[in-house]
């Protein structure tokens, strides 16, 4: 039997899923375009995952490859004018009943409701989603009330604990502040303690802690997964650090030019990564730890106009075969839970 290292990753019982499914979100053929003036960018092109109750999604690709169109297509905020659902559907399971995101929207009455009382999400930049006309106290302090019959003390009290527990001090005075009266680096502890604060049913973090010093990005992380067992949230979780992906994750989809080439546990995709794509990316990023020398992928990341319809990858594939360039390899499923859009894994195939 294989021998799963156990020192990499943080302990956070992730066979738990292996026990049935609980699924929270199924995003089925997913396609997010742009009109843009190069033409049309096909950001989010035929995208399927799930994501289950309490899990932890990573989601990794070099820069452009459509990462946070996906999450913005589940927040059904695909930036106007110019984008647009194309097709696919965004399920989403809550109390029972499964409603399609993708169908509302995205300013409509449904869609506002499900947005403020089961999503939630954080970025880089704090000001794309702190209020700068509330103070940080009253905005965590709205969450709080959406999800909990509190009184408003009860709820200010709550909203200092919060700004504690994210490493903002002293909370009691802080609470009162506006955004403009703190640091980048504090306001992206606030918009944090704003997202948390309402126990989203998903959370999507898209580079959350990118902007923040170490000491601060640990504090954070540990305070995602600490109100991730209270709450049993399911987090989508954005990043280039490959450490926080190891840290936090249960599973991983790997994506490149709008496509999932590779879905996998954390341990397959860092152990026993199938696509070239994911291989290449494990020897190109620094902070794994695992690789002594940095190998960069050769070549880069094609513009996403008019590409053709064979595999994206296969100008910078080092195992590219001929099919590779003349048709688009469907996904493969590979052992029980591992999926590779790879023609390497055609077991008809033989040499091509
Ligand atoms: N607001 C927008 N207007 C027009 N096109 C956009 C917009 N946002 C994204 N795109 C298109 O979608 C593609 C994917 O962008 P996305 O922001 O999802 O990449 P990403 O994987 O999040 O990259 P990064 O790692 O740099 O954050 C871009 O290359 C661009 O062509
Ligand atoms: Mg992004």
């Amino acid at each position: 039997m294989q021998q799963t290292p156990t020192t990499k990753f943080g302990d956070k019982g992730r066979d738990k899923f292996m026990n049935g499914k609980n699924t929270l979100l199924e995003v089925k053929n997913l396609r997010t375009y742009f009109d843009n003036k190069e033409g049309l960018a096909k950001a989010v092109d035929g995208v399927d995952f799930e994501v289950e109750k309490g899990e932890t999604l990573g989601v990794v690709g070099e820069s452009g490859c459509g990462k946070s169109v996906t999450s913005l297509s589940i927040m059904n905020l695909v930036p106007q004018p110019r984008g647009r659902i194309e097709s696919g559907e965004i399920l989403f399971h809550s109390n029972g009943e499964v409603v399609d995101i993708a169908s509302y929207p995205p300013h409509s009455k449904k869609m506002r409701e499900i947005r403020k009382t089961y999503l939630a999400m954080i970025f880089q930049d704090p000001m794309s989603s702190l209020s700068p006309v509330y103070t940080i106290g009253s905005q965590i302090m709205e969450g709080i009330q959406l999800r909990h019959n509190v009184s408003k003390k009860d709820a200010r009290q709550r909203a200092v604990e919060m700004i504690q527990r994210v490493g903002i001090s002293p909370a009691e005075q802080r609470i009162d502040d506006y955004p403009y009266q703190l640091s980048g680096g504090m306001n992206q502890r606030a918009m944090i303690a704003v997202a948390l604060a309402s126990n989203p049913s998903l959370l999507i973090a898209d580079e959350p802690t990118t902007a923040l010093d170490v000491t601060v990005e640990a504090q954070i992380l540990d305070l995602m997964m600490e109100l991730q067992e209270e709450y049993r949230m399911s987090i989508l979780f954005i990043t280039h650090d490959l450490d926080v992906i190891g840290e936090m994750t249960d599973r991983v989809i790997v994506m490149y030019t709008g496509k999932v080439v590779e879905i996998g546990s954390v341990q397959d995709i860092f152990y026993n990564p199938l696509h070239p794509y994911t291989q290449g990316l494990l020897k190109s990023i620094p902070k794994i730890g695992r690789h002594k020398e940095l190998s960069p992928i050769r070549g880069s990341v094609p513009q996403i106009y008019n590409l053709p319809d064979h595999c994206h990858f296969a100008p910078r594939c080092p195992e590219r075969m001929d099919i590779c360039t003349s048709e688009d390899p469907p996904v493969f499923n590979v052992g029980e839970n591992q999926q590779a859009k790879c023609w390497l894994y055609d077991e008809k195939g033989g040499d091509r």
